[in-house]
């Protein structure tokens, strides 16, 4: 039994639906049983939440392995710790899979959200369960939601003038099955990027070319994407943390490029420019795919 946290997200709904096509029992924590696309009926929906740890132990019976993914939240280091507590108390050692964040081994100061995945990856080394890493970049996935300023010409995020080797969340999904559901990866931490290492200038101008209109790169100060993610109803917890991963960008350490989704999944990483076509749609104002 395969538990997937974080089942219902991005990366996670994923995780599930392609753990079930390749006919692995699966259970999925979700905060509320509901039908979910791309999932069939072997789905075990189970209810829990990461603050509740009676609620995981429950979630985690049983299991075999886990898949690790916290939502990005204050208490996210803690909500790691529970999961893992969980699975310590329930004594049947399953393999965890933990889910961070590219640069959380470099432990960088003043990166909330890598400081936060560096805590509950010591917390996990530390509990005697035998463990994987996944350390992805930033998701390709993440810029659908500047498609509207990009359909204005626009992308703007403070992210200087460092690259970023940015990866597609689904390669982390088919990366993560297949260290789910294959052995030898126990101690081992793999950094999951896309081919590229990429400028905003240079994410600017794919997506540009395959909307079919110029759209430039704005370099935004750290203070005023702040203040644009505060006015747009962004918690500051939140919203503080994307400015420090942005710093984190801006200065080149998070350009490096890794080949290990392709080492995983036997297929090359997609490229941005790949997905940028996929989407033209979406950033020429369509229904998008
Ligand atoms: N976005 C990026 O570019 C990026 C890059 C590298 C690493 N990461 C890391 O990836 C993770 C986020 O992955 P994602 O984008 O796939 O997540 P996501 O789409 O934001 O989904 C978060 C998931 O966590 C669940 N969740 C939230 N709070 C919960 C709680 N209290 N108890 C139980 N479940 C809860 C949500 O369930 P509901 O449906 O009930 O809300 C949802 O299934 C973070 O750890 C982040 O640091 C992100």
């Amino acid at each position: 039994m395969i538990v997937v946290t974080g089942a219902t997200g991005t990366v996670g709904s994923r995780v599930v639906a392609e753990l079930r096509e390749r006919g692995a029992a699966v259970r999925a924590l979700v905060r509320g049983v509901e039908p979910r696309e791309g999932w069939d009926a072997g789905v075990e929906q189970v209810v829990a939440d990461f603050a509740d740890p009676a609620s995981l132990d429950a979630a985690l019976a049983g299991a075999d392995a886990v898949y690790l993914l916290v939502a990005v939240h204050p208490q996210m280091a803690a909500h790691e710790h529970n999961v893992i507590d969980a699975a310590v108390r329930g004594g049947r050692r399953p393999h965890i899979v933990l889910h961070t964040a590219a640069g959380v081994e470099q432990r960088p100061d003043g990166v909330r959200f890598l400081t936060a995945h560096a805590e509950g990856y010591r917390h996990l080394v530390a509990s005697g369960l035998p463990w994987t890493l996944l350390a992805p970049n930033g998701f390709y996935q993440n810029f659908l939601g500047m498609a509207a300023a990009m359909r204005a010409g626009r992308l703007a995020v403070p992210g200087g003038a460092g690259a970023v080797s940015y990866v597609d969340a689904r390669d982390v999904a088919a990366a993560a099955v297949q260290v789910l559901t294959t052995d030898g990866h126990r101690g081992a931490v793999y950094t999951l990027t896309g081919p590229d290492s990429l400028t905003h200038a240079e994410v600017a101008a794919r997506f540009g070319a395959a909307a079919g209109a110029a759209v430039s790169y704005d370099a935004v100060e750290p203070g005023d994407a702040l203040a644009q993610m505060l006015g747009a109803g962004w918690d500051a917890w939140r919203a503080g943390g994307m400015v420090e991963l942005y710093g984190f960008y801006a200065v080149g350490d998070a350009g490096a490029v890794s080949t290990d989704v392709e080492k995983l999944t036997g297929r090359p990483a997609r490229s941005l420019a790949g997905f940028a076509a996929e989407y033209a749609a979406v950033l020429r104002g369509g229904p998008g795919n």
